[in-house]
């Protein structure tokens, strides 16, 4: 199935963090990467991706420049976010209009390929509620306890990703239920589980690697000087790892 099949997606870039990890002097969204901020990137990418419109949810103090990052694009909305994740992408539900699915998306993931974007909206046309990419973890891991610590089996474990993808009216339910319940949830499909929606698993991408601390610039500007030469691991159509 071909994503202009499927009836228009909105999606929304959460981007009003500060972050803090990171530690540059402008929030994490407006550093750029190639020349490139990482908003522009990640809206550019869910828009290369089936995405037909895309809200992008900014901190309060930098709004003017994120409207002048996409003035003259009447595909793009600014607006502005909250102080929790979760309250930003309750903004940016308010800003979507009457489209029946959504994209979630961090501003920290410039990188997710057009073909992941793909399977997830796809995944929605198939009639999936909620969404989400997830990749196998690669390291081993071990759970702290109180006796010491024990080795958890790593097939059994996916790192979440997104874009991840709603029905829309599910997801602004589910907003609503975490909102007035007081509880806080670290991504999208969580807030949908709290009111017991199933999540559907796509597979993701090593490429979409989360940008969180300083050594995480360092990858992602040798994945942008990949993709320019096209000599990387960019390329659409590559295995996925
Ligand atoms: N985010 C947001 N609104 C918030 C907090 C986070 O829109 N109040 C967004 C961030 O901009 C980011 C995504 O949620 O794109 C994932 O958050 P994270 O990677 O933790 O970014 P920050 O919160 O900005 O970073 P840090 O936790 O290091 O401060
Ligand atoms: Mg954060």
């Amino acid at each position: 199935m071909s994503t202009h099949d499927i009836e228009p997606v909105a999606a929304i870039v959460v981007a009003a963090g500060s972050g803090s990890r990171l530690g540059a002097d402008v929030p994490k969204a407006l550093v750029a990467i190639g020349g490139v901020p990482l908003v522009v990137l990640a809206a550019d990418a869910l828009l290369t991706g089936g995405a037909s419109r895309v809200v992008v949810v900014a901190p309060a103090a930098q709004r003017d420049d994120f409207l002048r990052l996409f003035a003259g694009r009447d595909e793009v909305r600014v607006v502005v976010g909250g102080a929790q994740r979760q309250d930003s992408v309750r903004q940016g539900l308010e800003a979507i209009g009457d489209a029946r699915f959504v994209l979630v998306h961090d501003a920290a993931r410039p990188f997710v390929p057009a073909r992941v974007v793909r399977r997830v909206v796809e995944a929605l046309a198939a009639g999936a509620r909620s969404v989400v990419p997830v990749v196998p973890v690669v390291d081993s891991v071990r759970a702290i306890t109180d006796f010491g610590s024990a080795v958890i089996d790593r097939s059994t474990l996916r790192a979440v990703q997104t874009p991840q993808g709603f029905d829309a009216e599910l997801l602004r339910r589910a907003h609503a239920h975490v909102a007035e319940q007081g509880l806080a949830v670290t991504d999208d499909a969580s807030a949908c589980e709290a009111l017991g929606e199933a999540t559907v698993l796509v597979e993701g991408s090593r490429e979409s690697l989360k940008i969180t601390e300083p050594f995480d610039l360092v990858v992602a500007e040798s994945l942008a000087a990949a993709r320019q030469t096209d000599s990387g691991p960019a390329g659409d159509g590559r295995a996925d790892a």
